[in-house]
């Protein structure tokens, strides 16, 4: 070899120890314990929420019951309930938010020409005829085969209209006041209500209370909310933290005796600023990145919450549940600012995929949530426009991962390239993993990677399977969505990128893509 050649072997040496070393050519890699599995995935973290506000329940859900123009079973949209339906919709959250501790819910049942009117402050100041209610929103669980979730009004409310409403949808027939009115209003038998929110965003919108206030108002409401049914156990939520008040939970797991409170709640929504959330579908890398960078948090968010319940409650009694969540974005032009309409994007999709591997990785302590909303608001997996109704991409990740309700998460290790923007990076891939009742194993992969394709190695131990199989879904643009032109633009396709070889898996995900896996 000539010295020329030596030098340029040697350079060649260098720089491939340098690009190694320095993670230039660092390899995805994660090791996943198919046979170490101890907490179930809570099939209710895969929750949904559907509020009072804007086009979610009037003009989405609902579009009455003498409506003869779009398909629908006593008022609410045929095509909505089917799209549920197969989205395996675990629990619905109602009526808010905030819309939930100005809402009293006697106004809402009886003959609908009964019904007051009142204005929804919070939501646009529109008109509320109570014309869906009590009755319209249980027997829509029932036909979507959801859990329903009803949130109490405390900061308007009074102990005695929360007690009254447990009674009214739990009590056996005839045996109470409420029960009686029930059966009069139409409904014999008891919808056996068990997950009910005490109060919402009680530190805001829901009284401006202070925790230790709270505390005791809490206390105070779960005395007299009574297990009607004898069968179903009351599930009784505190309202929750905003985001990174972590003094919230920990006053609430400090002072609310345990046996009252089955689950605290969080909020935390994903924008790239709070003052400046930027447009759903006109966006630049530098704001994916942001946006992506805040749902991100709910990681570090999810283990701060629970190392402080850890300290209360080591036993892991009380649920951490994450009852909003989802992108929050301007509303699209030209549309009622308090509506919260926006479009939905890829981008999305990414935030739903990350989000529900936090919470599946969390799964001792996170069981339950509930994405912010349904319809027409915010991170919405559906939309309509007068008859047509879409899915978002968000409802595709949904429907992906609902593999994962009930099965047990497997943990995994990972190692992760960054996605680096400008001086700023993020773990470009994210995952999570589950094992079901019929042995299947299901892996989710998200890549946030702008530009680049990643490649990860997956080491399973612990089980030995025959084949892989897969769905994915990505887009060709950043800022793709799905509209009423072009419905079906964005949908999960067969993926094809997984090899398996022994106990080794080998997948390409390409750019801003979520990816589920089958083993067998
Ligand atoms: O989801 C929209 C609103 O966000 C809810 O009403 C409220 O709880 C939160 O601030």
């Amino acid at each position: 070899m000539t010295t020329s050649k030596k030098m340029k072997k040697g350079l060649a040496v260098a720089i491939f120890t340098f690009a190694v070393v320095t993670g230039l050519f660092a390899q995805n890699s994660a090791t996943i314990n198919a046979d170490a599995g101890k907490h179930i995935i809570n099939k209710h973290v895969y929750g949904h929420f559907a509020e009072h506000l804007g086009a979610c329940i009037y003009g989405g859900f609902y579009v009455g019951d003498t409506n003869k123009i779009i398909p629908n079973t006593n008022g609410v949209r045929n095509d909505i309930i089917d799209a549920l339906k197969k989205l395996k919709v675990p629990n619905l959250r109602w009526p808010g938010g905030c819309f939930a501790d100005t809402y009293h819910w006697k106004d809402g049942v009886g003959p609908k020409a009964n019904r007051p009117s009142i204005v929804n402050r919070w939501w646009g100041g529109v008109t509320e005829d109570n014309s869906f209610g009590t009755h319209d929103f249980l027997n829509m669980c029932e036909l979507i085969g959801a859990t329903p979730y009803l949130a109490g009004n405390v900061g308007s409310g009074t102990v005695q209209e929360l007690a009254d409403w447990v009674e009214y949808v739990n009590g056996k027939p005839n045996t109470s006041p409420m029960s009686t009115w029930r059966v009069k209003n139409g409904r014999t038998e008891p919808w056996g209500v068990n997950i009910w929110g005490v109060g919402n965003e009680a530190w805001g919108c829901g009284g401006n209370m202070k925790p230790e206030y709270y505390a005791n108002v809490f206390r105070q409401y779960a005395t007299y909310m009574t297990d009607w049914t004898n069968s179903d156990k009351l599930f009784r939520v505190a309202s929750g933290a905003n985001v990174d008040d972590y003094n919230w939970t920990e006053v609430l797991m400090r002072d609310i005796p345990h046996h009252m409170m089955e689950g605290v709640a969080l909020h935390h929504y994903a924008n790239v600023k709070w003052t400046e959330k930027g447009s759903a579908t006109n966006y630049t890398e530098a704001q994916y990145f942001a946006t992506i960078k805040s749902a991100l948090r709910m990681e570090e968010l999810v283990t701060r919450h629970s190392t402080i319940m850890d300290k209360y409650d080591p036993r892991k009694r009380v649920a951490l549940v994450v009852d909003e969540w989802g992108g929050w974005y301007e509303v699209e032009p030209g549309t009622n600012p308090g509506f919260l309409y926006q479009q939905n994007t890829i981008r999305d999709a990414m935030i739903a995929g990350v989000t529900l591997n936090i919470f599946n990785n969390h799964s001792d302590r996170v069981r339950m949530a509930n994405l912010a909303q349904t319809v027409n608001v915010l991170q919405a997996v559906i939309l309509t426009n007068k008859e047509k109704m879409i899915t978002t991409p968000t409802y595709h990740v949904m429907e992906m991962y609902n593999v994962h309700q009930d099965a047990t998460m497997l943990p995994i290790q990972l190692t992760t390239n960054d996605y680096v923007f400008g001086a700023e990076k993020l773990p470009a891939v994210s995952v999570s993993a589950s094992k079901n009742a019929a042995a299947v194993t299901h892996i989710s992969l998200v890549n946030i990677d702008a530009s680049k394709e990643q490649t990860i190695s997956i080491d399973l131990r612990g089980a030995k399977y025959n084949a892989v199989t897969g769905r994915i879904l990505t887009s060709k643009k950043l800022q793709d969505f799905n509209s009423f032109d072009e419905p079906n633009k964005i949908q999960p396709t067969v993926f094809n990128g997984a090899k398996l070889s022994g106990t080794s898996i080998q997948v390409k995900l390409p750019p801003f893509s979520v990816v589920v896996l089958t083993l067998k």
